[in-house]
């Protein structure tokens, strides 16, 4: 168990509703530059890409907009403006960007069309971000049943949104491994994981309130 795995890291963040605005304010900013990322994705893809990855992943962008609106109405609920920006979110941008080895707002600006193999990449990388978040919004729960607003009933709706992420990108990535790829899915899962750890440690002193945005992305 990691500390952000741990109820335990989530507990005071619960007790207290400007650090939980805070915390909620990061996952609604993810969740929206998960949803950004999707309909780039969506709108460059290659034309080998097979109808029902069209099909599913649109369903993955529509949920991670949802799933947006739900941490928004819970920072509402606690007083706060439901903004998916504020100056603690500037970590994402430099975990997107060490993600994807770019800044996602280039990326997203300058979109080329994707070829077979980005769309791998996209995968590998979707699936370390949602076991992750996964992982992080199970501890959340755990740590926030007694909260007084609507934070775990929405949580809850969001996890099986995101079981339904997992379940149809590990099937993806199976396809690979059927087409003789499976060496690269591994490489790529590798690369994805290491910098999503790399970025984690970030993450967390954030959430910690320890030092700023821009100090701790080089942590
Ligand atoms: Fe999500
Ligand atoms: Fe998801």
């Amino acid at each position: 168990m990691t500390r952000a795995t741990d109820p335990a890291f989530y507990a005071p963040l619960v007790a207290h509703p400007a650090l939980l605005e805070r915390l909620l304010r990061l996952y609604v900013k993810e969740e929206m530059e998960g949803a950004i990322g999707l309909a780039t994705i969506l709108t460059t893809l290659p034309d080998e890409a097979a109808p029902h990855f069209v099909l599913t992943t649109t369903r993955h962008c529509c949920d991670e907009i949802r799933h947006a609106g739900h941490f928004a109405a819970v920072i509402a609920e606690l007083g706060g403006r439901p903004a998916w920006s504020g100056p603690e979110t500037s970590i994402l941008d430099a975990m997107f960007a060490d993600l994807y080895h770019l800044p996602q707002r280039v990326w997203i600006a300058s979109a080329p069309r994707l070829g077979i193999g980005d769309v791998l990449t996209h995968l590998t990388i979707s699936w370390v971000l949602e076991i992750r978040a996964v992982e992080r919004l199970r501890a959340l729960v755990a740590a926030a049943r007694r909260s007084p607003t609507t934070l775990v009933a929405r949580c809850e709706a969001i996890l099986a949104d995101e079981d339904f992420h997992i379940a149809y990108i590990e099937r993806e990535l199976r396809r690979w491994r059927e087409r003789g790829r499976g060496e690269e899915v591994d490489r790529k899962l590798a690369a994805a994981l290491a910098s999503y750890d790399r970025a984690e440690v970030a993450y967390l002193r954030v959430l910690e309130g320890g030092g700023e945005p821009g100090e701790a992305q080089h942590g």
